[in-house]
């Protein structure tokens, strides 16, 4: 098995833990509640807690942690001044979400951060229209940091079977005897791009995970219940069941584009996956990063220090001349002949009811979201 960033599987979950209501809270918004899980239960190792001053300033200017591991998303804990105030080193306060307390967090470090540098670093832009820079600037201006434990799993809701902690990856992969796993990062419905980059990267490895992001999104993009149920159809038609595995990821999106896909990749090592497919634009929003940024940002570190195996592909569609998919690598045919189509412009079809070419989406895939792009579950932006 695959070595988790940093060499152990961080543990921070007490489910025993007796809360003392006599000490402060402190609130979550849904970002930080989800970054309390990953963080506890080893998606996020060797990181055991929000970021303290100085690994923040390391990962914000250098894209690693103090000690010089690569690590590229600051994961902070945003608390309005007020309450910053009334905390101290060494107080220990409930983690709280929707009245309910989720876990407790010591107080190393108290701090305010520069948004502007943080932003344009990570997002490499500082324009309010991004949605990870606003997400940023919205959140408060105090980041408290220090480690942290679990004391109640979020709630499960809404797809119950499909959770997996890195843990349960790593067991899992191991009952399968798989030794090779290759980590697919999505939060876009699935068409025939993706399946044809999982599938060229399946022929070369033992299993497939399948690995949607679940948390919170930006409205507009399609709500991960439906994009579940479009990954569902395939792998009921489409996929040998034996080798692909299908699992949740319940982080928030960034659309931090190259900092971000470094991030991916070092998390879905976490999970047991020793490689890891960047394919064009990942985890890009509007044109704020060039389509192949997010390969190039390795070159920036050695491989064993990344530690999984990044696999590049390149922009994928299907050609009406070679009548299969490929790329600019495997297809000499002029862009007349390809059948490619922005998530926007699909959108919209979709939205109108409109069936996209079968050669983009598999029909069976498009027809569920026709029917699942009601109004109130996009806005909410799940
Ligand atoms: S992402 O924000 O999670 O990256 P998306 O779900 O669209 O968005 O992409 C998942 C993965 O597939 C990313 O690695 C992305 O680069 C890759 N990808 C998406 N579309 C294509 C395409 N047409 N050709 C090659 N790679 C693609």
């Amino acid at each position: 098995m695959i070595n988790p960033h940093g060499g152990s599987l961080v543990n921070q979950i007490d489910i025993n833990y007796k809360i003392d209501y006599t000490k402060e809270n402190v609130e979550l918004d849904s970002i930080a509640l989800s970054d309390l899980e990953l963080l506890a239960n080893g998606a996020f190792s060797p990181l055991t807690g929000f970021m303290d001053e100085e690994n923040y300033h390391a990962v914000v200017q250098n894209m690693r942690l103090k000690y010089g591991l690569p690590w590229s998303i600051p994961i902070t804990l945003p608390v309005e001044n007020e309450k910053a105030q009334m905390l101290k080193p060494g107080d220990t306060v409930n983690l709280v979400y929707d009245h309910t307390v989720y876990g407790v967090l010591t107080v190393t470090d108290i701090f305010t951060p520069d948004k502007m540098e943080e932003v344009q670093n990570v997002y490499q832009t500082t324009d309010k229209n991004h949605p990870g820079v606003r997400k940023v600037i919205e959140r408060p201006d105090t980041y408290v940091g220090g480690p942290i434990t679990l004391i109640k799993y979020p709630k499960k809701d809404r797809f119950q079977d499909y959770y997996l902690s890195p843990k349960e990856t790593r067991e899992k992969f191991q009952k399968l005897g798989w030794k090779t796993i290759v980590g697919f990062q999505t939060r876009n419905p699935v068409h025939r791009a993706h399946e044809y980059i999982q599938k060229t990267a399946l022929e070369t490895v033992d299993g497939l995970l399948l690995h949607p992001l679940v948390g919170e999104t930006k409205a507009g993009d399609i709500p991960s219940e439906l994009r579940m149920k479009c990954y569902q159809i395939l792998l009921d038609n489409y996929y040998p069941k034996d080798r692909v595995s299908l699992s949740v990821f319940p982080a928030a999106m960034r659309y931090a584009g190259p900092r971000e896909a470094v991030f991916h990749a070092i998390v879905r090592k976490n999970y047991g996956c020793t490689h890891f497919i960047v394919g064009r634009d990942h985890a890009g929003v509007g044109d704020y990063y060039g389509t192949y940024d997010a390969q190039q940002i390795f070159e920036n570190f050695e491989e064993d220090e990344i530690g999984i195996t990044i696999l590049r592909f390149e922009n994928s569609f299907y050609c009406t001349k070679c009548e299969s998919m490929g790329t600019a690598k495997t297809c000499p045919h002029a862009v007349e002949h390809h059948v490619a189509l922005s998530g926007t412009k699909v959108r919209a079809m979709l939205r109108e009811g409109k069936m996209p070419p079968k050669q983009f989406s598999r029909p069976e895939v498009a027809e569920t979201l026709i029917k699942g792009m009601s109004k109130p579950l996009m806005e909410a932006g799940r």
